[in-house]
């Protein structure tokens, strides 16, 4: 399992990190970072619950992965393993993640695969979201797979829907012409684009769409 202790700074101040597995009586906490990291126009129905969260230590505990933040939780990430074939890559949230369940987990997958990521907005920019990516690269290295994958939602997408088709808004956050506030990130996190999945999730601010995005394993 997952377990790795550290200082993060902001500005001049250290901060004490940890960085491990969540358990059971992390449950509560993980719904109420949901709720900050999730709110209106983006359905309630879509953050954790119980009956998910109890599933994912079920099914792969080592992809339940959170960060504390001078012994708070400050966020988490959550991943299971698939069967990965590049040649057909298009899939939706709901239908890759059993709906966030992850009975879909198959513990032979070449692939691991991100089902959310989530920092509670007062930790935010201090590079928390990295660092638990960087943890689920260790994850994919640990395990021998490929590459990592995930769709990102392109929250900024809305706004710009009039005038770019989603595939113009990528090409323009890739030239750097605009920044989102996901796929922005996820770049800055050494994910490569594949392609747009459109219908990925009901989310207003992407109108839907997302962008497939991966890290391949250097070593393989
Ligand atoms: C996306 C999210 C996880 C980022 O977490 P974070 O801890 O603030 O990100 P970090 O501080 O680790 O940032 C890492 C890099 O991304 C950049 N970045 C972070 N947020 C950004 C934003 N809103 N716009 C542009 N770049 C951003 C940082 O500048 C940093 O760049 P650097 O490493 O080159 O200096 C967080 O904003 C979040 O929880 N959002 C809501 C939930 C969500 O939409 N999750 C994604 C689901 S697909």
């Amino acid at each position: 399992m997952l377990h790795s202790e550290f200082y993060l700074f902001e500005e001049e101040k250290p901060l004490r990190c940890t960085v491990r597995n969540y358990q059971e009586n992390d449950f509560q906490e993980l719904i109420a970072i949901q709720s900050e990291c999730f709110p209106p126009p983006f359905p309630d129905e879509l953050w954790w619950n119980v009956e998910q969260l109890s599933s994912h230590l079920i099914h792969f505990p080592e992809g339940a992965i959170c960060v504390e933040v001078n012994g708070e939780l400050a966020g988490s990430l959550t991943c299971l393993r698939i069967s990965y074939d590049p040649a057909h890559p298009h899939h939706t949230w709901e239908e890759i993640t059993d709906n966030g369940y992850i009975s879909t987990h198959d513990e032979n997958g070449n692939a691991l695969y991100v089902v959310d990521i989530s920092i509670r907005p007062k930790f935010r920019k201090l590079g928390l979201g990295k660092l638990l990516m960087q943890n689920a690269y260790y994850v994919v290295i640990e395990l021998g797979l490929d590459r990592l994958l995930g769709g990102g939602r392109m929250p900024g997408y809305k706004k710009y829907a009039e005038n770019l088709s989603p595939e113009e808004y990528l090409k323009h956050a890739l030239s750097g012409k605009l920044k989102d506030p996901v796929i922005t990130f996820l770049l800055r996190c050494a994910r490569t684009p594949v392609t747009i999945l459109p219908h990925y999730l009901e989310d207003e601010e992407s109108l839907n769409h997302a962008v497939l995005m991966e890290w391949k394993n250097p070593f393989k």
